[in-house]
């Protein structure tokens, strides 16, 4: 796992962009995997801008939401499909076609997941996975005691999900109590993850996730045995972290280490050679 620091949010949002910029330059038809939440905004702010600016091109990008709301509609101001189309599809030249978002209100939940799962294969699995890390330590909504092994299913929200929810909704009542949500298993499969911590509520959660034990407790420290993951993170974020100054010094050694093999931005499939400081 690479450990990299940055001063602020914004920094955080900008080398995430920067991530995402170079899997499409180097793959313009790469898949990617999106997460919602306030943590991601940045990073889309700032696609929007280089999309507007200079030209990065999602023409040819797919798709794949990690998550959405159990009967939440998609034009409901909560539902993920909103939160995305708001804060990101409109702005983009991504294909409608492309999109996938797990769906809240599908009728026979069993098939659609197991359609997304084989939708994902079928497009040549996920290129870049963005997560952010929920304060019990959850990616998309593996709450703990999920699974390590999980696919995209039905999960019920920890009572602290909701709480942490809470303050998109009028009232607490109104958080959904159950998601469709990615697996733990699906997200490993990805080639390449990126998880973005920021503030001192994730601090806990993100020790947790990089120097504890490999747990479905925090369904974030699964992440450990992926052989590609990236956490970007701010001070704040970091601050519980007891190998900080380690971190550090990797990160700014890495330019005068001996290469010997570029890291693999995009799908080299399961066998890709292993990164430094993997
Ligand atoms: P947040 O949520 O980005 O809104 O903090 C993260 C998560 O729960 O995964």
């Amino acid at each position: 796992m690479e450990i990299l620091v940055h001063p602020s949010y914004e920094d955080v949002s900008r080398a995430a962009a920067r991530e995402v910029a170079r899997v499409l330059n180097s793959k313009p038809n790469a898949v990617l995997g999106l997460a919602t939440g306030s943590t991601p905004l940045g990073l889309y702010q700032e696609l929007v801008r280089m999309h507007r600016e200079d030209g990065l091109d999602f023409s040819r990008v797919t798709t794949f939401n990690l998550d959405e709301y159990v009967g939440l509609k998609r034009s409901d101001r909560q539902s993920y499909h909103y939160f995305m189309h708001e804060n990101l599809f409109r702005h983009l030249n991504i294909p409608q076609q492309n999109i996938h978002i797990p769906s809240g209100t599908t009728d026979n939940y069993q098939a659609f997941c197991a359609w997304y799962e084989q939708r994902i294969v079928e497009c040549g699995g996920i290129d870049l996975q963005i997560l952010g890390i929920g304060t019990d330590g959850h990616i998309a909504f593996n709450e703990p005691s999920s699974s390590l092994a999980s696919r995209t299913r039905i999960k019920t929200l920890a009572l602290q999900t909701i709480a942490d929810n809470a303050r998109f909704f009028d009232r607490p009542e109104d958080v959904p109590i159950y998601a469709i949500t990615m697996g733990v298993g699906t997200i490993l499969e990805a080639h390449k993850i990126l998880l973005l911590a920021t503030g001192a509520n994730k601090a806990r959660a993100v020790a947790a996730a990089i120097e504890g034990p490999v747990s479905s407790m925090i369904t974030a420290s699964a992440l450990q045995m992926h052989q590609d993951a990236i956490c970007l993170l701010d001070n704040a974020a970091a601050s519980e972290l007891q190998m900080i100054e380690y971190y550090r010094w990797v990160a700014e050694k890495r330019p005068g280490a001996p290469s010997f093999a570029p890291r693999p931005h995009f799908a080299l499939g399961k066998h890709a050679p292993v990164s430094r400081d993997a």
